[in-house]
């Protein structure tokens, strides 16, 4: 490491400062550093790094158009996950709040292994792992998960709430050839080694606040939804939630005792599936159609007081289509907070 180059990096308006080595980007030297900015994917997939250069000298790596357009990209804008420093770097971040830079982890790799793979339904898994140590986290963020055997890292936002324990539960859709994700049926079992590298992500619960919580999810984004709600739940806070969830048919639909325990004895509480293919034989009385459709009708009718805080975690299709919505609904955009499940470019 000797003859590694480290150059300055200054974030205004924030005006925090940390280094970058040369062939490391931005926003693996802020995760190093314990600093936390704005991102979701880190593969240069979702735009949440979206940030201005007003000074020095870069390079970026290889990303998506849909994250950075061409014209942004003539206007001086970078993606801190894709961001290679030629010389020291004044940054300008567009999104950040006081609540995500004072409550930054430092990232770090967590070894352990497999405890129990569980069917939630025809094609979810509940994967649950054991790590050496405790892995501190907010509800709602993500780990780079490795399967050590298979050399495979993806993605997972813990479904459990934060509780300063070894264990991790992730709830994880499989895809029939997906590399990680169909290794739950069968090939994983107890004991197989893993590495959790983490916590990642700035879609987490925001303590101490009072209007309604708004969660909004979509097929495995019930993940990071569901350790948001029982960390709600276990922090005492009282707020109306609404959580708003999208499946196909009844088939997709679980964890529905809970939640009509928690309807039943929680002030204030609507657990709102949707189904968007229900069959005859669902028989089903609830809400159907698109759950964006569904949040707008229900936000229109309902006309919730307070300022209103909401998360959406899932398929990026889904999360493009809730965003306006939520915006429509009078929710300030500052307190809209998702994760757009991207998948890997790797
Ligand atoms: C911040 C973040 C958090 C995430 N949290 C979770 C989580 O909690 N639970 C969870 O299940 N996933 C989560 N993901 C997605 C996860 O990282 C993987 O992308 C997903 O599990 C697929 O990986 P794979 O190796 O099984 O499939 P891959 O081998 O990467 O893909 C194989 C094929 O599967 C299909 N496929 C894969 N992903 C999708 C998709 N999203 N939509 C449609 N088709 C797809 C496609 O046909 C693809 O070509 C998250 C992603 C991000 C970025
Ligand atoms: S584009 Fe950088 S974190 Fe997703």
């Amino acid at each position: 490491m000797a003859d590694v180059a480290f150059y300055k990096v200054r974030f205004e308006p924030v005006g925090v400062e940390m280094d970058v080595a040369e062939g490391e980007t931005v926003l693996d030297a802020a995760f190093r550093q314990g600093i936390s900015v704005m991102h979701g994917c880190k593969e240069g997939q979702c735009s949440s790094c979206k940030s201005r250069l007003i000074d020095g000298e870069i390079e970026l790596q290889k990303y998506s158009t849909f994250a950075l357009s061409d014209a942004e990209r003539d206007s001086d804008h970078i993606l801190l996950c894709k961001t290679l420093a030629y010389s020291d770097l004044t940054i300008e971040l567009l999104n950040y709040d006081e609540d995500m830079l004072s409550r930054s982890i430092a990232v770090k790799d967590f070894a352990g292994g497999v405890t129990a793979v569980e069917a939630l339904t025809h094609d979810i898994r509940k994967l649950t792992i054991t790590l050496d140590a405790p892995l501190r986290f907010w509800a709602g963020q993500y780990v780079d998960l490795t399967i050590s055997g298979a050399g495979i890292t993806r993605a997972y936002s813990m479904g459990n709430a934060p509780t300063g324990g070894n264990t991790l539960e992730f709830i994880i859709k499989k895809y029939p050839d997906g590399a990680f994700s169909a290794l739950l049926d069968g090939s994983l079992s107890p004991g197989d080694a893993v590495v959790a590298r983490g916590p990642f992500g700035t879609c987490f619960r925001r303590e101490g606040r009072s209007g309604a919580l708004i969660l909004v999810g979509g097929g495995s984004g019930m993940s990071p939804l569901w350790s948001i709600l029982r960390d709600h739940i276990a922090s005492g806070e009282q707020r109306p939630v609404r959580f708003f969830y999208g499946a196909r048919s009844r088939r997709d639909l679980f964890l529905l005792d809970a939640f009509a325990g928690f309807t039943k004895n929680l002030v204030d509480f609507q657990f709102i599936p949707a189904l968007s293919n229900a069959t005859p034989e669902d028989a089903w009385e609830g809400e159907t159609g698109f759950i964006h459709d569904v949040v707008e009708r229900t936000m229109r009718a309902q006309q919730l007081d307070g300022q209103i805080d909401a998360y959406s975690c899932g398929p990026p299709p889904m999360i493009d289509a809730v965003l306006p919505v939520l915006q429509r609904a009078g929710i300030e955009p500052d307190r809209i907070y998702f994760d757009k499940f991207t998948t890997a470019t790797h």
